[in-house]
Formats: C-alpha cells, sequence, structure tokens
C-alpha cells in the first residue's frame, strides 16, 4: 500500500479521528494557528470553486442593487480579490487573516476590516449592519454550539435586505474537528421567523464543492 493510503487509512480510522478530535482546540485557535502557519483559507476559497462563488453573488449583487456587503469571515482574502461589491466590510475571528486583508487591500477605499471575537462584542445599536449579511463557507466550520448560535444571529441581525449563505446543509458524521455539519436552514426556519428562503443554487459538479449558495429575503418582501 502507497504510503499516502496508508496515511489516509490511518487518518479515518476511529482512533485517528478521535485522536484528532481529542487534540483540538477550538475553532478560534484552529483558524488563528493556520493563518499564523501560513495556512490559507481553503481549496473552496481558490480556483473554480471560488470563481462561482464570486460570479454567483456577484450577479446577484448587480441584479438585486444591494449597495453594502458585511461579510462574516472573511478569511485571507482570495475569495475576496474575485468579488465586486460597491462597499464591503470584513469581519474575520483570526487576527492574521484580517492583517493579511487589510495589507492586500489597502489602496481600496471601498473595503474596511475588523477582527471580532464572540464574547468580546456586543451590537444592539446595529453598526454591523449591512444591506446583504454574507456567509461564505464558515457555517460548517462553528464546531462549539454556543459559537454556532452567536454566529447565526450576528448574521440575520447584520442584514437589512439580504442574507447570503455558501454552506452544506446536511448534519452528519465529519472525519475533521474543525467540521461540524449541520443543518442551518431548520435553525433559521426555527429561529428567524422573519426571513424567508428566497433563491438556492447548486454548484457545478466540476467545482467539486460541497456548499450551495442560499438567498434569504424578509418574509415581508
Ligand atoms: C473556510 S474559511 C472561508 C473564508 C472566506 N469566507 C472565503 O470564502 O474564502 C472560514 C473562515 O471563517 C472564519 N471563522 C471561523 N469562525 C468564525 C466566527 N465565529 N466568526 C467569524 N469568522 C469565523 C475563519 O477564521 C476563516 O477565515
Amino acid at each position: 500500500m502507497a504510503l499516502k493510503q496508508v496515511l489516509v487509512k490511518a487518518a479515518t480510522t476511529r482512533a485517528g479521528v478521535r485522536l484528532r478530535h481529542l487534540t483540538f482546540k477550538g475553532s478560534g485557535r484552529y483558524w488563528e494557528d493556520r493563518y499564523a502557519a501560513g495556512g490559507t483559507s481553503g481549496p473552496g476559497s481558490y480556483g473554480p470553486s471560488a470563481q462561482w462563488k464570486a460570479d454567483m453573488v456577484n450577479a446577484w449583487v448587480r441584479e438585486l442593487g444591494m449597495t453594502s456587503v458585511v461579510d462574516f469571515g472573511c478569511g485571507d482574502g482570495n475569495q475576496l480579490s474575485l468579488a465586486d461589491y460597491p462597499r464591503y466590510l470584513g469581519l474575520d475571528r483570526s487576527g492574521t487573516a484580517v492583517r493579511h486583508c487589510i495589507e492586500r487591500f489597502s489602496g481600496d477605499p471601498t473595503k474596511s476590516f475588523l477582527k471580532f471575537e464572540p464574547g468580546e462584542l456586543a451590537d444592539p445599536a446595529g453598526w454591523l449592519r449591512g444591506d446583504m449579511a454574507l456567509s461564505m463557507e464558515v457555517i460548517f466550520h462553528l464546531v462549539e454550539d454556543d459559537i454556532f448560535e452567536d454566529y447565526m444571529r450576528r448574521l440575520f441581525a447584520g442584514a437589512e435586505r439580504f442574507v447570503v449563505i455558501c454552506s452544506n446543509d446536511t448534519s452528519g458524521d465529519e472525519l475533521v474537528p474543525h467540521e461540524r455539519h449541520r443543518s442551518f436552514t431548520a435553525w433559521v426556519a426555527r429561529e428567524c421567523p422573519g426571513w424567508k428562503l428566497e433563491r438556492k443554487v447548486d454548484p457545478p459538479a466540476e467545482t467539486g464543492l460541497m456548499s450551495s449558495l442560499y438567498l434569504y429575503v424578509p418574509t415581508t418582501a
């Protein structure tokens, strides 16, 4: 058996999965350590996957006349480099990712960035709001229940007219500790009665992307 196959098999055994879960230090620490070690936002933020996500969301922004975007989990900025938004605020839990974005987009007066840490921020006055609130491939990385709840409430509170989500919507077994798959549409249907799912678009098979795009609008729209 080739070394790669041996490693994959070891990693997917019950013991391998348990060991990785035991050594996992939480979603916030995971992303900060990953970026600090030179890692990226992942394959979904590069190549054909990133292009499909950007093409779809850019088209919605144009078609629906969205005037500003608040991005909850902006990542390393590669996905953002393909975006065409009139006015943008990118938030991320990783300070390293936010510093990358500040540097990369330093000449762009339409883009602002802010590091935020759940539990160290209160926004009842609604400063962190945009015409559209965006969540791109973040939800299935929210491993902890309290972090998931906090994030989802902030996301929907951050939208004036639209919420756009790119995620999978399944719940099940994950082999990596930094993923937790959930049916977020069921959560929204239960917890956000003022919002309805307007559109869902699946990715082309050739991207290999597991996430679809979802557009929510107020029930009054
Ligand atoms: C897979 S990356 C996606 C980045 C970007 N949205 C994209 O599509 O390229 C997930 C990002 O979510 C961020 N993140 C994780 N938990 C978060 C939270 N509770 N609030 C905001 N961002 C978070 C991570 O730091 C990471 O940058």
